[in-house]
């Protein structure tokens, strides 16, 4: 049996839409194994251990990635038997989707004998998600930048600052990632595009060399955000918030709902600060919790 563990991840970190993304220490587990079916007849075995409400049939997305690199290979594929513990909230901007792809891919390699590179499985993990900046975050860890050309996934992944934690606050209701896309304009101003690009490019820099000061203005967005605000009721008050609070920034977490704020290490007082304006304003669906960068990726480890 192969355990694999997979990492949340934070994508866009403002600016850097479907190309920056943060790994952070909030992980899925997931226990697989080759189920005893036939090629015609794949097993489907598939437990929640934590009680986590995920399909446990044939739709399972760790069950169909993995389906699909066996098929990929050419390798029989005659079912798994998977076990789940899902701590990613799911539909929440926080990389749950990607974590199952990356799961599925690293688990179905592994079961293999491995005949894929971990890059050969970032490009696949890429390629099935549509964009990066979660699959490579949750395959390597750390704050990666990645950019995907002619099908090739071209990623740095780097640390960052140990100054900084990632207080993250999560809705209790869903946003399809589909749904934060379709309100996105096709074509952008080059003010617009210039805006996004150099802080983008000042974001990365600035979280791998501790210069927090510039954060603020590394985190504005002109692609996304303010299309996507209408989208998440409270998440306006929320940058709000954290502001006073006196996060170094803030910005959607992927495609939303959560709303990521990067805050100092130091600032015990945080979270206990925000769920008290969270209660003050009537946000009573939202949760906040503190996660720090998480800096090894994907595990993928033999269980007897
Ligand atoms: N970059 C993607 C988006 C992330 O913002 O749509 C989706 O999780």
């Amino acid at each position: 049996m192969v355990k694999i563990t997979v990492p949340a991840s934070s994508a866009n970190l403002g600016a850097g839409f479907d190309a920056l993304g943060i790994a952070l220490t909030l992980y899925n587990y997931v226990w697989v194994e080759e189920a005893d079916g036939t090629e015609e007849n794949p097993l489907c075995l598939i437990e929640s251990i934590d009680g986590a409400e995920i399909p446990t049939d044939k739709s399972n997305m760790i069950f169909q990635t993995a389906e699909y690199l066996y098929k990929r290979c050419g390798h029989p594929f005659k079912g798994l038997h998977i076990r789940q513990e899902s701590n990613i909230p799911m539909t929440r901007g926080l990389g749950s989707s990607s974590a199952c792809l990356v799961a599925g891919l690293l688990g179905a390699n592994t079961l293999m004998g491995s005949p894929l590179s971990l890059h050969d499985i970032s490009d696949l993990a890429a390629g099935l998600e549509g964009h990066p900046d979660n699959t490579a975050p949750a395959l390597f860890g750390g704050l990666v930048t990645a950019v995907m050309d002619g099908g090739r996934v071209h990623t740095v992944s780097v640390p960052v600052s140990d100054r900084i934690r990632f207080a993250v606050f999560v809705p209790d209701f869903e946003l399809k990632t589909e749904v934060a896309r379709a309100v996105l304009p096709d074509k952008v101003s080059r003010t617009d595009a210039v805006y996004n690009l150099s802080r983008a490019a000042l974001m990365t820099a600035s979280l791998f060399s501790g210069s927090l000061e510039n954060l603020r203005v590394a985190v504005q967005d002109r692609l996304h955000q303010p299309y996507r605000f209408p989208l998440i009721s409270g998440a306006e008050r929320i940058f709000y918030i954290a502001y006073e609070l006196g996060a170094y920034a803030t910005a959607i977490s992927g495609a939303g709902p959560s709303v990521l704020a990067i805050v100092d290490r130091d600032d015990v007082q945080f979270i206990s600060k925000a769920e008290a304006e969270l209660e003050h304003s009537g946000l009573s669906g939202w949760q906040v919790r503190l996660f720090s960068c998480d800096s090894d990726g994907a595990t993928v480890e033999f269980i007897n």
